[in-house]
């Protein structure tokens, strides 16, 4: 092995021992494997397998959502985990190379390593020997970043899990004595009152507020445990009929409400109505100017399905898979992006499933089915 690239190679071990951090550690590489290889240009090119795109490091910056997989030669190296050399020797002084390599670690595709124009040469076949040796070491490095990132995660969420449960707890407790005071005062005021206005308005707060703190509570738990009671469906529909108004919010959306099977079914009454009302709330957050947001009841055979559709916003295809997870949340300023977790947590409780059907600018529904017998 030669001197110089005995060298570049100590100095890229060093860079990649030294830290986790990918936006220091890959322009490094960068830098280092451009100057040993006097090419060009350098860059390693990321899959976010995700979003199905490609973010590009170079030596001095970085450029996301650069290319999507399968776009060009680079999405074709991502999307098939072959390299591609090129060495095309022109007339000119310089000469047209290039070289896209791909970052495995074990079958899984991380990136391009994309090394173009070598100055007034092409590569040679130890040049492509170097860049692969230094690929695997990039590959091992990304792998090894996201493994520790991964890891860092779940540390936090199992500190944030026991926070939330001691405060969830202590919250949805303070906040059922101040709703009987408040149910108290509801009483002994005017109706006729603006007061009255204000006590129901406080009222419909503490509602969302209580549904956080015992969505948290929910998400805390390892495993959700349901508590399932015989109850008519209508029950449960009349009690979300009273929050139809402050579903529609600032749209004015029309909420309606279709039962088409009202016998009793067993469930967890308080947790279906808490789903109800997180679907019902992002329908009314994504609800247009006078829009339309349905909620519906049926019978399927053995169980018993719901639909809350909305012709709001829609979703994007690319986001959906997303949905689910806890802290998903976008376009919303306050969102904590908790509500359709526990929508999940609480109906996979119940043996159900939930469907999404969504087309961006027109429509969302979910489509959710439980046994009626529990
Ligand atoms: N009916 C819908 N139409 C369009 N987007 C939706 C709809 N329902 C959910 N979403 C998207 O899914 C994201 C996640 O929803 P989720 O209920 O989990 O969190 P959130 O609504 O952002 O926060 P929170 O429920 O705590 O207020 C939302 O931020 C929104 O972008
Ligand atoms: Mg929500």
């Amino acid at each position: 092995m030669s001197g110089p690239l005995l060298s570049a190679l100590i100095k890229i071990s060093a860079e990649i021992n030294s830290t986790m951090e990918l936006d220091t550690l890959l322009p490094d590489i960068i830098k280092i494997t451009g100057d040993y290889l006097k090419v060009r240009n350098a860059s390693i090119m990321l899959i976010d397998w995700d979003t199905l795109t490609i973010n590009c490091y170079t030596e001095n910056s970085l450029h996301h959502n650069f290319l999507s997989v399968k776009q060009g030669i680079i999405g074709d190296v991502a999307g098939s985990g072959t390299e591609y050399i090129v060495n095309k020797k022109s007339s000119s002084k310089s000469s047209k190379s290039f070289l896209a390599l791909p970052l495995k670690a074990g079958s899984k595709i991380l990136g391009v390593f994309y090394l173009t124009d070598k100055e007034k040469d092409y590569f040679n076949d130890s040049d492509v020997k170097t860049a692969k040796y230094i690929a695997s070491q990039c590959a091992l490095a990304i792998e090894r970043h996201n493994l520790y990132n991964k890891m860092r995660a779940n540390e936090n969420l199992q500190a944030i899990g026991l926070l939330k449960s001691s405060v969830a707890h202590d919250m949805s407790n303070l906040l059922a004595i101040a709703d009987v005071y408040l149910g108290l005062m509801e009483e002994e005021v005017d109706k006729s009152s603006a007061m009255y206005e204000y006590v129901k308005a406080v009222k419909r707060e503490m509602k969302y507020i209580t549904i956080l703190a015992k969505d948290m509570l929910d998400l805390s738990k390892d495993k959700l445990v349901v508590h399932k009671t015989k109850f008519k469906v209508s029950e449960l529909v009349n009690e979300l009929k009273l929050y139809s108004e402050a579903f529609s919010k600032d749209s004015n959306a029309k909420c309606e409400f279709s039962i088409k099977y009202d016998d009793e079914i067993v469930a967890d009454k308080n947790r279906l109505f808490r789903v109800f009302f997180n679907l019902l709330n992002n329908a009314g957050d994504a609800a247009k100017e006078n829009g339309r947001i349905v909620f519906s009841v049926k019978k399927t055979g053995t169980d018993v399905s719901f639909l809350v559709a909305d012709n709001g916003k829609g979703i994007r295809k690319e986001d959906i898979c997303k949905l689910f997870q806890p802290f998903y949340t976008s376009g919303k300023i306050k969102g904590t992006g908790l509500g359709l977790s526990v929508v999940h947590d609480i109906i996979e409780a119940h043996n159900g499933s939930i469907r999404v059907r969504s087309i961006l600018g027109l429509y969302t529904c979910f489509l959710i089915r439980i046994p009626k017998d529990g």
